[in-house]
């Protein structure tokens, strides 16, 4: 694939867990190509997960926020990207039911702040990663791009918002704009507050594992990597002004759980371990985003089988036992995740 149009590519929010994977494959698979991460290091964001590109000439740190006016005049007059990828958002629905401010702040404010520093510039491509949790719970059928937003949670509304900001600046302004809508991901480097994470680590820990309700909850699940390529697809050659859904494999919770102890040793079975917490308030039974455009329109196909990436993915923490015990052990981490696990949402 050509990637001559994208010599400065813009990732924000690239210290975190998709962030992080799409600056490994930018790096990787672009070999021109200058990669400027522009990143708040919230609890979630972690310089480590791109130390191996530490002295890369190709790759370079900014620590700061995308609602930073000043700094991204300052960044954009210095720079003129060619492209703008954001990543940079409050992610955890659990988070945004205890308090919503952060939210607002990075999800709204800040992609505002981002979107009109693009929009002062000329910026000739901004890619939105956004996700299907705007459609709300969709119990029968399937969503497409044209389903109405219909999001449940202030995370969920929050991305929402950005993306009818979005719209109304392609509108308005003929921003060259794209959104992404992807499903839930899973991989390296994922924060250990999320369902898989957790679940490997507070098993290899011999820890409980909280499932919410009965666990029939329905997610369709993406191997990170795939995610990726579809991110590049849509950066190389989307339609300006268009939104792309991006999809996985559905499974249930309970199933996912299942698959995660067929890759671990365990002494005991994984449902001994299980307790069952409240559900969240306004739960979202189940996703079904239908990724049929940009398959049709971009060729894209997930290449990895959901049991490959989930023994690669437990693989991977099964290896990185350092980097999610260090996490697991702070604050930001043991705070939540008291609340996250007795489910008490007020
Ligand atoms: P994450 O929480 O692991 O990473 C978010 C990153 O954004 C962190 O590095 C954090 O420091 C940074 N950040 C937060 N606020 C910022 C700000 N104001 N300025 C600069 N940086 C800031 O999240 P993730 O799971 O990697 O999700 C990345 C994006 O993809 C989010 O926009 C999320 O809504 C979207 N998404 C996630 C999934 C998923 O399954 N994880 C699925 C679809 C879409
Ligand atoms: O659908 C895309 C979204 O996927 C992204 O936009 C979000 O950023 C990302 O966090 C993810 O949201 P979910 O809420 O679907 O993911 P999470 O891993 O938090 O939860 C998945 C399911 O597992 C959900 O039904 C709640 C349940 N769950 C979660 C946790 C953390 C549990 O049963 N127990 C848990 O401890």
């Amino acid at each position: 694939m050509s990637n001559q149009l994208f010599k400065k590519v813009l990732v924000c929010g690239g210290a975190g867990f998709i962030g992080s994977n799409f600056v490994h494959h930018l790096h990787g698979a672009y070999p021109d190509c200058q990669i400027y991460n522009l990143d708040m290091l919230t609890y979630s964001g972690n310089k480590k997960n791109l130390s191996d590109l530490d002295g890369s000439g190709r790759y370079e740190f900014i620590h700061g926020d995308i609602g930073d006016k000043n700094l991204l005049s300052s960044l954009f007059n210095t720079h003129r990207f060619d492209a703008v990828v954001n990543f940079a958002a409050e992610s955890h629905v659990d988070r945004s039911l205890h308090s919503s401010y952060h939210f607002i702040q990075s999800n709204v404010v800040g992609t505002h702040t981002l979107i009109e520093a693009a929009r002062q510039h000329a910026v000739p491509r901004f890619i939105q990663i956004s996700t299907d949790e705007v459609y709300g719970d969709i119990r029968d059928g399937e969503s497409d791009e044209n389903t109405p937003l219909n999001p449940s949670s202030p995370y969920s509304s929050s991305k929402a918002a950005a993306d009818l900001l979005i719209k109304s600046y392609i509108k308005s302004y003929k921003l060259p704009a794209v959104i992404v809508r992807g499903s839930n991901n899973f991989g390296p480097y994922q924060y250990p507050e999320k369902l898989i994470p957790l679940v490997i680590s507070n098993l290899l820990e011999g820890k409980k594992i909280p499932v919410h309700g009965n666990g029939l909850h329905t997610r369709s699940w993406l191997y990170v990597q795939d995610f990726c390529h579809a991110i590049d697809a849509v950066l190389c050659r989307g339609k300006l002004g268009e939104i792309y859904n991006v999809s996985g494999v559905p499974k249930t919770n309970l199933e996912v759980l299942e698959e995660i102890s067929k890759n671990l040793n365990l002494t005991t079975s994984w449902q001994e371990s299980v307790v069952h917490t409240n559900d969240r308030p306004g739960a979202d039974l189940r996703y079904a985003p239908n990724s049929g455009k940009i398959m049709r329109e971009m060729g894209w196909r997930p290449l990895w089988r959901f049991e490959d990436g989930m023994k690669s993915t437990v693989q991977w923490y099964l290896t990185n036992r350092e980097w999610w015990t260090q996490i697991k052990n702070t604050p930001a981490f043991l705070e939540h995740y008291e609340k996250q696990y007795k489910a008490q949402y007020f």
